[in-house]
């Protein structure tokens, strides 16, 4: 199915099904420990083997030597896999560096060694005795230092350009009489998900399986293929429940890798590898640190005239840029801007996308500057952003936004959440030892069009099954693409069953940049509307019967669903696919996030009191498994802007704090109360579902507005996240 013109009314719109918050259908599989993750496969990989993977003790250099004897001979040791023996490995198209090094080493804890035993205890022991002799080199570990010598990056399309520019920035930003000129630093962050990545892996002959954690089978599936020379076609990935990934897992990293290995080693037997959680952080990719500088240029009135956004980052020679300033090319209005991305080469370990890389740290960065510049105005910052709301990209008039309510979340939010009753002068709102704040920032994040594949079943006994290698990585999918063929094709939806993550079925846009909710149920709209004229051929009805309450109705006539496929299941597979909607509109998504800190006056220590988010994000296909998307990217953001950051070592090149007892994430007892609302909005050039992603956009701009509320409440700006007590401890105002 081609989504080329506007959706007119369709099936969807019925929302009998769609649009309900229907509890998850695969709850009850996970909440009774049924559900089997990668590294639990024994109903399909029986005695399976364990493997450990051995990180580099070095962030750069060469191996001079490396001594496998006394493992190898270690108790229940099967085999060990350096680069030396494992054939050849070559470097998938998705990562940057290779996932298994040796003897050149690209990074700290890259992989040079899979030691597989009978059991992960011996596995574990046994990796203890290799002998690693290594040459290290000098590297860049420091982004402030290589900051000067950062490259701008060729664009691989003009949209994805590192620089943009439009009017004249220099000269408005010059006469502009108030202006703001700040600059702010986002750390490197960690996924930091609950399941670690983890692959079961086998070899039939030439064929792979890997029964895997991963978001994108298709992409995976081709960068195994490509890893190990293989046919696309002898690579099976199957990745039925994920816990967690926030972009971590959109590739192939080295669990995968390793056990494909190490099962090779031993003529094929399963093997199993989870990446131990002190090795993920620096075996893995993270979220690059930036610096970014901004400049805002209005008139007295309010009106913005010039807004320019710099960005640097840092990342291993070849790698990518964060793009922190992707944003600031469409969230507000002003005929003069400019945005520049600069990539420094940094020897740590690969920067990739978390959670709406770009915008999550550029939103970080631009909505205080947003806030700084509303003070210097004398404005409120709600009415600040509302006076330079744009309904057209401001670099293209011409061109609209397919919908655009962000002025709508602004108001209900600032209504909602009573920010009237907030003092805008600083450090004026106690209560006992507290300082307490109030603060809000912009949400934004794109919606993205991908292509998407699905097939439908229906049996003689009215079931219905879809199949698609769209992946829930505990977002909701399996139960909002039940919805989706239960609303097409007119029957309850415990009458479906969906089969999600396998590389046979057809393949799905999967599990990325908040575009999985979109496209996939878009997908399997086009199948059943495909089945539907199956079932309507079949049963000679016309072409516009009604598909409702299991049964099929033209006129007079009418039939169970069921009874077209007496003779034997009826299946039917589609795709969809775009025109050029998202060209001659921009399709994004928007939130107002609203937060009440309260500070201790004593120990500088902050705590959050409430949170709001409104989000206008298209249809909201499921609304309770949407709010669970957003209050856990809300949760995410007050661990970007209270306390995540990966500590480098930077003399040695790595990341200090790499576990879950350094790297500090928010806990229950940090989050006491969160609400969100959605706007109830369809965007009919989005899909045939009118739908949009909310997965990310609940993360962007939730950390500013946390630090907006706490500067609100001390009367201290930082600009340097995360806002750790050290930061503002010394400058806050007296208790009382
Ligand atoms: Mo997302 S960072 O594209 O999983």
């Amino acid at each position: 199915m081609k989504f080329d013109t506007p959706a007119g009314r369709n099936p969807i719109d019925q929302l009998k099904v769609v649009g309900r918050p229907l509890d998850r259908i695969d709850g009850p599989l996970k909440t009774t420990g049924g559900a089997p993750y990668a590294y639990e496969r024994r109903d399909v990989a029986p005695n399976a083997a364990y493997g450990y993977v051995v990180g580099s003790a070095i962030a750069k250099g060469r191996i001079r030597s490396l001594r496998t004897e006394p493992a190898r001979s270690a108790p229940g040791v099967l085999a060990v896999v350096t680069a030396e023996t494992a054939g050849p490995v070559s470097k998938g198209q998705y990562n940057t560096a290779k996932l298994l090094g040796g003897p050149e080493i690209q990074h700290y804890h890259q992989a040079i060694a899979v030691v597989v035993a009978e059991t992960f205890e011996q596995a574990r022991s046994a990796a203890q005795l290799l002998q690693v002799d290594y040459a290290p080199t000098a590297g860049a570990f420091d982004l402030e230092a290589a900051k000067d010598s950062a490259i701008k990056p060729e664009a691989e399309d003009p949209s994805s350009a590192p620089d943009s520019a439009y009017g004249d920035f220099d000269e408005a930003f010059k006469a502009a009489p108030v202006t703001l000129d700040q600059t702010y630093t986002t750390p490197d962050h960690s996924h930091a998900m609950m399941e670690p990545h983890a692959t079961t892996a086998v070899w039939a002959g030439d064929k792979l399986t890997l029964w895997t954690s991963n978001q994108m089978i298709a992409w995976s599936k081709g960068d195994i293929a490509k890893t190990f020379g293989l046919k696309p076609e002898n690579v099976r990935l199957d990745s039925p429940y994920v816990g967690g990934g926030f972009g971590g897992k959109l590739f192939v990293r080295a669990d995968a890798v390793m056990a494909a290995l190490g099962s090779k080693a031993i003529g094929g037997r399963p093997v199993k590898v989870a990446l131990q959680r002190p090795l993920m952080i620096n075996n893995t990719t993270h979220r690059p640190a930036t610096i970014q500088r901004i400049r805002i240029g209005a008139e007295r009135s309010g009106r913005i005239t010039a807004i320019g956004h710099q960005s640097w980052s840092g990342d291993l020679d070849g790698g990518q840029l964060e793009t922190a300033a992707a944003q600031t090319k469409l969230l507000y209005a002003g005929a003069n801007r400019m945005t520049a991305m600069r990539l420094a080469t940094l020897d740590l370990p690969e920067g990739n996308a978390m959670r709406a890389p770009g915008e999550a740290p550029g939103l970080m960065a631009l909505e205080i500057a947003m806030d700084e510049m509303a003070e210097t105005l004398g404005m409120d910052p709600v009415e600040f952003r509302i006076v330079n709301d744009t309904q057209v990209d401001p670099q293209d008039p011409e061109r609209p936004f397919s919908s655009r309510r962000f002025v709508e979340c602004l108001r209900t939010g600032a209504e909602r959440f009573g920010w009237s009753r907030r003092n805008a002068t600083p450090g004026a709102m106690r209560d006992g030892d507290h300082l307490i704040g109030f603060g809000m920032a912009a949400g934004f994040r794109n919606n993205l069009l991908m292509k998407s594949a699905a097939r439908v079943r229906l049996s003689a006994e009215g079931r219905i099954t879809v199949e698609t290698d769209m992946t829930d990585i505990g977002t909701g999918t399996y139960t909002i693409l039940a919805q989706t063929a239960a609303e097409t094709l007119g029957v309850p939806i415990d009458k479906v069953s969906v089969r999600l993550g396998n590389s046979d079925f057809p393949a799905a846009a999967g599990s990325g940049g908040q575009w999985g909710a979109n496209n996939s149920t878009s997908g399997v709209y086009a199948a059943c509307m495909k089945l539907r004229e199956k079932v309507i051929e079949k049963l000679g009805y016309p072409a516009d019967a009604a598909f409702q309450d299991g049964r099929v109705r033209a006129g007079r006539r009418s039939a169970t669903l069921a009874s077209a496929a007496t003779d034997g299941t009826i299946v039917a597979e589609d795709f969809i696919e775009y025109g050029d909607l998202d060209k001659r509109y921009q399709q994004s998504t928007f939130a107002g996030h609203f937060v009440e800190v309260a500070v201790d006056a004593y120990t500088g220590e902050t705590r959050i009191r409430r949170m709001l988010a409104v989000c206008a994000a298209g249809r909201i296909l499921n609304p309770k498994t949407a709010r669970s998307q957003v209050i856990g990217a809300m949760t995410m953001g007050v661990g970007a802007a209270l306390m995540e950051e990966l500590a480098i070592d930077k003399r040695r090149g790595f990341f200090v704090n790499h576990d879950l007892a350094g790297y500090e994430v928010p806990v229950h007892a940090d989050i006491p109360h969160q609400e969100v609302i959605f706007l109830d909005e369809v965007d009919d050039k989005s899909s045939p579902m009118k739908a949009k992603g909310v997965g990310e956009l609940g993360l962007c701009g939730v950390a500013a507005a946390i630090a907006n509320a706490i500067y609100n409440a001390t009367g201290v700006r930082v600009r340097e996240y995360p806002i750790t007590l050290d930061k503002h401890l010394q400058h806050l105002p007296a208790p009382i």
